[in-house]
């Protein structure tokens, strides 16, 4: 359904982030008849561009990421809604005709997306605030990275909090909007066959893993700085293994889910320096193959000789409540893998007796398989029989279901839900700041012994699962990553 006409200004709007997610998602939603004319889409940034200038830009973009879509009789509609505003920060001029400007229809939904680097945001705000930009109906959208650890998020939060209230703040985790993200959800409180096996008794490991086959791009200076448990496992994985873990909420009203999060996040065993060595295995790669070709390692490709940033990580984590008890969460994620799969694995505990004899083969524990990308799906793997007159052998085969070819619709862009969202007003699939919070108050212990081992990453070959280290780190359990994608 349409939305009302409203203003979203994208600080940043020049931007790689801009360029590449948020203008053609907004494109999209636009070609479905979602955003409709008369809504004003304000790119903002420090480079003299006039209104002209920044829509052939907007032209690009969409037309390098918006696939059929971007016909061009389809940006030629979608671009009169697209503007431009040279602002700066740090100094005041052009903020008074830019507050006129949006506050020229005061009924107005106004975002203000920040996608800047986070060393601006805080000025930014508190513009915003100065010229009344604060008031009514109005969201602020905060890009990740929040902070660095726990005391430089709470003082992003602070500064934040200082200008807009805690229901304006929309902290956005772009993995909440993939649409299998959201199917978790439903296939759990949606039917009824799994919730009441899942849980300690029935369900032995549940591995989360969020590969990537590109390396660290153009961000070299901002990713050296983060290293993947800051820039994926504190919030992306963090996230799905809250949405696997919490208890039923009891609506999907946004304070009933977040506070199910939160209690989770709040139960996982620490990891410190008693334990690091056990649970965790960082990598680096070095040079190999990937995407079919030949790839440097991180240093080279950093160009920084002595760099101790992790582009990999596994864990072991526990979420300690009785749902969960002595359950491991193995979750792994790193740059540079063999291929870009995102899935989440859950396997069941094994028959508690066999009635069949040794030849009919091993009988696998069950595995339900949430593919987030690509080819999103879910998979059963149940064990049957092998079809013959040859007796009773059994065969592991997967229920299988891609979403292309059940629903055979386009899967949207995670962002294009969360933009959605934003305008309508609802913040369930946002973080709430003690979420964020109680995130970075996990990971910090983690970060802190690691300093404290003073040790190198382990070293991988680039286009690998990563170091034979994270292999290691599931074997000792008697257990193995799930390899049914590779
Ligand atoms: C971002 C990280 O949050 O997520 C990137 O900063 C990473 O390093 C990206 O590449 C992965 O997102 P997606 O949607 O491509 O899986």
């Amino acid at each position: 359904t349409p939305v009302e006409p409203f203003d979203l200004v994208i600080f940043g709007g020049t931007g790689d982030l801009a360029a590449r997610k948020l203008l053609p998602a907004l494109f999209h939603r636009f070609v479905d008849g979602q955003i409709v004319p008369g809504s004003r889409i304000v790119g903002v940034a420090r480079d003299a561009l006039s209104d002209e200038e920044y829509r052939e830009r907007v032209r690009e973009a969409i037309g390098r990421s918006a696939g059929s879509a971007a016909t061009d009789h389809a940006i030629d509609a979608f671009l009169p809604l697209v503007h431009y505003r040279p602002l700066d920060a740090r100094r005041d001029a052009g903020w008074g005709e830019f507050a006129d400007l949006l506050r020229s229809d005061s009924h107005r939904v106004n975002v203000y997306y920040l996608a800047t680097s986070p060393e601006i945001f805080v000025a930014i705000c508190d513009r915003l605030r100065d010229h009344g930009l604060n008031e009514g109906a109005v969201r602020v959208v905060v890009e990740k990275p929040i902070g660095r650890d726990l005391s430089s998020a709470a003082a992003i939060n602070d500064a934040v909090g200082r200008c807009f209230a805690e229901h304006q703040i929309y902290r956005i985790d772009h993995y909440l909007g993939k649409e299998t993200v959201q199917n978790l959800v439903a296939l759990r409180f949606g039917n009824v066959l799994f919730e009441p096996l899942w849980n300690a008794e029935n369900i032995d490991n549940v591995q989360i893993t969020v590969a990537e086959s590109i390396g660290v791009e153009w961000r070299a200076a901002f990713y050296d700085n983060a290293g993947a448990l800051r820039d994926m496992v504190q919030n992306h994985l963090l996230q799905l293994l809250c949405l696997v873990a919490m208890e039923p909420p009891s609506s999907l009203a946004p304070d009933a889910v977040r506070d199910e999060k939160l209690k989770v996040l709040r139960s996982l065993r620490r990891i410190d320096e008693s334990n690091v060595t056990q649970v965790s295995v960082r990598g680096q790669y070095r040079a190999g193959a990937a995407n079919g070709g030949a790839v440097p390692g991180y240093l080279d490709e950093i160009g920084r000789g002595d760099s101790r940033t992790e582009t990999f990580v596994a864990l072991k984590a526990e979420v300690q409540n009785w749902r969960w008890a002595g359950v491991p969460f193995y979750l792994r994620t790193g740059k540079r893998l063999a291929e870009r799969v995102s899935e989440i694995v859950i396997t069941f505990r094994a028959i508690p007796h066999s009635i069949f004899d040794t030849g009919t083969g091993p009988i696998a524990p069950n595995r339900l398989v949430l593919r987030l990308q690509p080819d999103e799906g879910v998979k059963l793997w149940l064990m049957n029989k092998y079809p013959g007159p040859g007796g009773l052998r059994l065969r592991r085969v997967a229920l299988d279901m891609s979403f292309a070819a059940a629903f055979g619709v386009r899967y949207p862009e995670a962002y294009e839900r969360l933009l959605m969202d934003v305008v309508r007003g609802n913040p369930t699939l946002f973080m709430r700041r003690d979420e964020v919070e109680a995130a970075w108050a996990w990971t910090d212990p983690i970060l802190r012994a690691w300093d404290a081992l003073g040790d190198a990453p382990k070293s991988y070959t680039a286009g690998t699962w990563g170091p034979s280290a994270a292999v290691a780190l599931i074997e000792r359990d008697g257990r193995n990553w799930h390899e049914d994608a590779h």
